[in-house]
């Protein structure tokens, strides 16, 4: 059963702007100390957030149907398998509002835009 969808749409020149004015305290106040070290890793930093970005805003419009508290960038963390495919990491006081449903999320970036899907599923 598909419980609820999100998506979300961003011009990169948008991160590119904000991380040129404020550096790493901009991805740190986007990403968690997981996804911050792969941020660290990552050449095309702009994309990274970018995509993690989108990748948040969808999740976060999925959880709208389980919560009415507002939830931070850093309680998700969107991190990859060993295939490439990323997947949601949820922190404590979200994950227990989800229970045992699935997070699923989709992205894709382009030089200009980057985008995501999520879904929430579940019996
Ligand atoms: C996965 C793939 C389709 C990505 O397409 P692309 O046009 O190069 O790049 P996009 O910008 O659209 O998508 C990139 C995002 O796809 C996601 N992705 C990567 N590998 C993935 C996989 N195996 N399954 C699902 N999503 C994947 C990631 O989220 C990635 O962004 P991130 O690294 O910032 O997290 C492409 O790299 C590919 O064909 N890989 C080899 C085959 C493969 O693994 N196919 C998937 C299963 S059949």
């Amino acid at each position: 059963m598909i419980y609820s969808l999100g998506i979300d749409l961003i011009q990169t020149n948008r991160v590119k702007k904000a991380l040129n004015l404020w550096g790493e305290k901009f991805a740190a106040k986007i990403l968690g100390e997981e996804e911050m070290e792969i941020y660290r890793t990552k050449f095309n930093k702009v994309q990274f957030i970018s995509g993690r970005f989108a990748a948040k805003e969808a999740v976060i419009k999925t959880l709208g149907a389980f919560m009415d508290n507002r939830v931070h960038f850093r309680q998700i963390q969107i991190l990859n398998d060993l295939y490439g495919k990323p997947y949601v990491h949820l922190d404590g006081e979200v994950r227990e509002r989800v229970m045992d449903k699935e997070i699923k999320v989709s992205i894709t970036h382009e030089r200009e835009m980057a985008a995501a899907v999520a879904i929430i599923t579940g019996d």
